[in-house]
């Protein structure tokens, strides 16, 4: 079963759905040394059992993918009705229309599973939510390891009670959605660095791998993380201007132009998310619902018609995002192998 002491660099490349994970920035990941890892959200089953197959025939280093677990609770219809209506404006000066509210999609899951079954990628890891103790227990007995993301030490508690391999310790600086197990909470404002300590004796006591992500701007914040106790670390935003990644142009542009800061906001899917500000957050941030993902269906069209327009994208970044260069990602990799992997009489002092 996989490990991260198996890895020759100690980097999982971030699962991105939507775009940004193609099987050629999954491919690099691996063949740097780490373990790129195949998104699977918003896909159908078959498009993500596709894809996993690409990375197959790419590549015979092990790789994971990544699936979203479906809510725990319910939305209020008619709280995502009032913002249907908010948005409504928007969508007719953009000649498009909005669906009608429905009940939440599964994102495919249960199917998607069955897909990871077949294919037997070293890992599968699981954003959103705490999967049931069978569907970690299935992936085990077939070899393929597991990871669950959590955002605070009541999620790993429960989270650990299902004896997953890895935990995945997500802090608040990260780029894109928050794993928080329960979307109507809050997230907390913890980094992986403070989590870290917390987290590291309750996973001591199953031999839980702990992974690091968010904010990771450079080799010495992943070796700082390291340090504390995490096996390897999770980048995710730093892997959005990587050549292979399928990153939109406006996205790409609005993360290298590195003028705006970085909010959590719901106004795109429902869910909290760290995004680069821009004028529909500051429009609609105030009326955005708790409700993934019917948020995100609703949003879908104002996205699409606008998809050149960075105003009304849901640019996703990290707070380390301005340390983002257009580069491959053996490039952007590079200088993480020269520190992270280097013996430890020659290591450098931490910047
Ligand atoms: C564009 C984007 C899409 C993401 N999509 C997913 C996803 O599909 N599944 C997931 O588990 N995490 C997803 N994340 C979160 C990452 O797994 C990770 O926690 C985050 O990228 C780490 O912070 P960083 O972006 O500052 O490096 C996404 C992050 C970004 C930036």
């Amino acid at each position: 079963m996989f490990s991260c002491n198996d890895l020759a660099l100690p980097i999982l490349g971030a699962p991105m759905a939507g775009g940004p994970t193609t099987p050629a920035l999954v491919v690099a990941v691996s063949e740097a040394g780490g373990l790129g890892m195949l998104a699977g959200g918003y896909l159908t089953a078959d498009e993500f059992a596709q894809r996993i197959a690409e990375v197959q025939a790419l590549t015979n280093a092990p790789f994971g993918v990544n699936v979203f677990v479906p809510e725990a609770t319910a939305s209020d219809p008619a709280a995502v009705a009032s913002y249907r209506e908010v948005l409504a404006p928007l969508a007719n000066t953009l000649n498009t229309s909005l669906p009608a509210v429905t009940d939440a999609s599964d994102d495919d899951y249960l199917a998607k599973l069955d897909a990871i079954v077949d294919a037997k990628p070293a890992l599968v890891s699981f954003a959103f939510g705490n999967p049931h103790a069978e569907v970690l227990q299935r992936m085990h007995r077939n070899g393929i390891a597991t990871a669950v993301t959590v955002t605070s030490p009541e999620e790993a508690l429960e989270a650990l009670a299902n004896e997953p391999t890895l935990l995945i310790v997500q802090g608040a600086s990260a780029g894109g959605h928050r794993s928080v197990h329960d979307q109507s909470r809050e997230p907390n404002d913890l980094d992986a660095i403070d989590l870290l300590p917390q987290l590291m004796a309750l996973a001591a006591e199953t031999d839980t791998e702990l992974v690091a992500a968010g904010g990771i701007d450079s080799p010495a914040a992943a070796r700082t993380l390291l340090k504390s106790g995490a096996a390897a670390v999770q980048i995710g935003t730093l892997l959005l201007t990587a050549t292979e990644a399928g990153t939109k142009p406006a996205h790409r542009a609005a993360l290298l132009a590195a003028s705006r800061d970085t909010v959590v906001t719901r106004a795109f899917s429902g869910r909290a998310a760290r995004a680069l500000r821009n004028t529909f957050i500051d429009r609609m941030d105030a009326h955005a619902p708790a409700a993934y993902p019917q948020v995100n269906a609703l949003v879908a069209p104002i996205k699409a018609a606008a998809a050149d327009d960075p105003e009304l994208q849901n640019l996703w970044a990290g707070t380390g995002y301005r340390a983002c260069r257009a580069r491959t990602t053996a490039a952007i990799l590079a200088p993480f192998i020269t520190e992270l992997t280097a013996a430890p009489d020659t290591e450098q002092d931490d910047r």
